[in-house]
This record gives C-alpha cells, sequence and structure tokens, in this order.
C-alpha cells in the first residue's frame, strides 16, 4: 500500500497546506488544509482527505484518484494545496497524468468550491460535471466562478468519461426548490468499487487520523461546559468524535439544548482558555443523559453502518424515497461489486451485493419520514420549508416528460 510514509513525503509543513481562496466558503480550518494521503485500493485507487466544517463541526471530505485508461481520473474536488499536488504528482510519474476531474455532484457546495482551482492546476484535463449546477445565495454560472467552458462537458448530455473502465448510475435528481439535488455514482469496474458522492457514508467509532495533526475541534466538543479544559486523551478524542457525528448528522440533536447566553458568558474567558483555540471559552452547549447512546446507533456496532445520511434522508428525499430505491436497484445489477468508497468519512467499506440487497430491504419496510428523538429537528425544518413553499411537494414534478 502506498502512503505518506512510503512516499517520503513531509508532512506538516505549513507553506504547502495553504488554502488562498478559503474565504469563497470560510470553512474550518480555514487557509490551511491538512491532506491525508492514502492508495485504498492497490494500484487502482487512492484518497486525499482533508477537513471541512463549521465552528469546530468538521468531517473529513475526500477526493478520490482511480486509475483510468492512460492515466488519472480525480472524483469530487478538494483545494489543491502544494501538499496534495506533490502527492498527484507522485502518483502521475507512476500511473500516467490526470485525465478527467468530475464534479459528480449538482448541489454539494463543499465538493464543488474548489473545481476552478484544480481545473486550473490541470489545464490539460477534461472536466465533467453532473448536470443542473446551481449555487446560493447567488447562482452564478460556473464561467463566472472560474470553470473553463472549452475543457467542461456534462455528464449525460456529452456522454460520459472513461466508459471503458466506468459505469455512471443517476441518483435523483430531485427538485429542492433552490435548485436540484443529483449524483452520478461512478462503478470502477478494474477495482470493484463504487465511488459516490453523499448518496451512502459509513461512519467509524474512531476518530479519523486527520485529526492527529489537531485535535482542537475533538477536545474542544468533549467537555460539558466553557470553562473546562482542553484536556487531549483517547476517550476525549472519542467522545468529541461521537458529538461531531450527531451535529453533523442531525445539526442539532435531541440531546443537546442551547444554554441561556447568561451562561453561556458566565463559563467563558476563564484564565487558560483566553483564546481563539478554545474559542475564548465560549461553548453554547449543554449535552443531556443518554446523547451517547444515540450518536451509538449512527456508528453501528461490530460491522460499519452503511446508511444515507439523516440530512439527506430527511430534508431531501423525504418525498422521493422511490427514486432512491431505484439507484440501489442500479447498484444491485452491478456485478462484483465488492467497495464503497464515498466522499465522506470511512472508506473503503466492503459491499456487496447482499449489503445492497439489506439496505434495500430495510428502507423499503422502514418509516421513512421521521420525526422522533434526534429527528426532531430535521423534521420542523423540512416541515417549515414545506410550509412556506420552499421546497416542492412533490421533487420529481419538476423532471417529468
Ligand atoms: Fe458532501
Amino acid at each position: 500500500m502506498i502512503n505518506q510514509s512510503k512516499l517520503n513525503i513531509k508532512t506538516g509543513n505549513s507553506v504547502d497546506q495553504k488554502w488562498p481562496w478559503w474565504p469563497l466558503l470560510p470553512l474550518y480550518p480555514y487557509g490551511k488544509r491538512q491532506t491525508i494521503f492514502r492508495e485504498l485500493i492497490p494500484n487502482q485507487i487512492w484518497s486525499f482527505e482533508q477537513l471541512q466544517g463549521l465552528y469546530y463541526v468538521a468531517v473529513p471530505v475526500r477526493l478520490t484518484v482511480a486509475k483510468v485508461h492512460g492515466g488519472l481520473m480525480l472524483m469530487n474536488p478538494l483545494p489543491p494545496t502544494g501538499e496534495l499536488l506533490h502527492y498527484l504528482g507522485e502518483l502521475e510519474k507512476e500511473h500516467g497524468p490526470v485525465l478527467t476531474i468530475v464534479l459528480p455532484t449538482a448541489s454539494g457546495l463543499e465538493h464543488k468550491i474548489s473545481l476552478p482551482a484544480l481545473a486550473r492546476a490541470f489545464p490539460n484535463a477534461n472536466l465533467w460535471i453532473c448536470p443542473g449546477q446551481w449555487s446560493f445565495p447567488l447562482n452564478l454560472p460556473l464561467s463566472l466562478i472560474g470553470v473553463p467552458d472549452k475543457r467542461t462537458k456534462t455528464l449525460l448530455n456529452d456522454g460520459f468519461p472513461h466508459e471503458e473502465s466506468c459505469k455512471w448510475l443517476p441518483l435523483g435528481p430531485l427538485d429542492l426548490g433552490l435548485g436540484r439535488f443529483q449524483e452520478y455514482s461512478c462503478f470502477h469496474n478494474p477495482s470493484n468499487a463504487l465511488l459516490v458522492t453523499d448518496a451512502l457514508v459509513s461512519i467509524d467509532p474512531e476518530p479519523p487520523e486527520l485529526f492527529d495533526y489537531d485535535p482542537s475541534p475533538l477536545l474542544f466538543h468533549a467537555r460539558e461546559s466553557g470553562d473546562e479544559p482542553m484536556e487531549d486523551t483517547p476517550e476525549k478524542r472519542r467522545k468529541g468524535w461521537l458529538r461531531l457525528i450527531l451535529f453533523a448528522s442531525f445539526l442539532r440533536p435531541q440531546k443537546l439544548i442551547i444554554p441561556p447566553l447568561s451562561e453561556v458568558l458566565k463559563n467563558a474567558f476563564k484564565p487558560g482558555l483566553r483564546n481563539s483555540r478554545a474559542h475564548f471559552g465560549l461553548f453554547p452547549f449543554s449535552w443531556q443523559e443518554g446523547w451517547e447512546e444515540t450518536a451509538k446507533e449512527l456508528i453501528g456496532d461490530k460491522q460499519a453502518n452503511i446508511q444515507i445520511a439523516p440530512v439527506l434522508q430527511r430534508l431531501v428525499f423525504a418525498r422521493a424515497k422511490n427514486s432512491y430505491i431505484s439507484w440501489l436497484d442500479q447498484l444491485y445489477t452491478l456485478k462484483n461489486i465488492r467497495w464503497l468508497i464515498s466522499a465522506h468519512y470511512s472508506a473503503p467499506i466492503i459491499f456487496t451485493s447482499r449489503h445492497i440487497r439489506d439496505l434495500n430491504r430495510r428502507i423499503s419496510k422502514g418509516s421513512w419520514i421521521l420525526n422522533k428523538g434526534n429527528w426532531g429537528f430535521l423534521d420542523a425544518l423540512d416541515r417549515t420549508l414545506l410550509k412556506r413553499g420552499v421546497v416542492p411537494s412533490n421533487p420529481l414534478e419538476a423532471f417529468k416528460d
């Protein structure tokens, strides 16, 4: 397996981790992006991971590299820091040039924001994008944000790249009101791996290795109040990770209370915590008993729990369960499928026809529009958006012939 140490690459060089375009989408860790580089499937698939998030709620985002005929294909752009480009250069020496960059999602801003910079880093690569691109609050044409028109093609409308080794499968489109949800998954035949963006995730109970660079987000959220020091132990890191998963999955988990401002201020600015790393002791969260059990439902017990992310299930596919099941039906026809590689959380995950069938059964027979426990906030949000007409009651109608 190729990894950073085998390639003898020096990590932690702050110049090489610079991401000057961070103000376009100001996500943690802002202007400095550490990258973890790993080989996921020998000589076929590689992964680059960086953290992205809001207010220390940071989760790994992945760019996947697949070997294709004559070179390499990049799926799901990430900020091309010096560090990332250095590793990619090593791969190019061994496996050929970057031929293609694919943005397979219409809506995922965290995946599309770095497409222009990545495109500039590989001026000879062709770009392929999912149809129906949009952005919010300003819906700017891609050419205006620096995506070069001349070498950009649209999946489906212009065909598909590397069909000799890739099968492209659509999930959606759905009308989200402000724009569309759609993503194309790629089944990469030589590796038997399904590459997805947001369609499926699998979360490991251990915090991702990326936090070894700076565990601050984990330690920050592992506390009970703003005056508690940020202590670094394996237990605290795990505790913080579970809380981050709850935030990222449900936005506002059930067992979380936002304390009054007076209490937040009372615990802030204590000695030792008057620094930006500890957000000056400002900690507007109060976790209630039982929060840990609700987090463990998401990560599974002994086996990886392969699942649709709650935000996607409750806010995007709430009234389009059949559309999600059709996508699973397409996956079921893939012969020799063995791996799942998602743009978030753990990868690669063993994923066979049996897993697809089980997932399909679970979704077909189970309740879909959930509103209890952790789902309460997402449910209320969806109802409000529906009532105000921001989201349509039939997200499939706009795409009927
Ligand atoms: Fe995403």
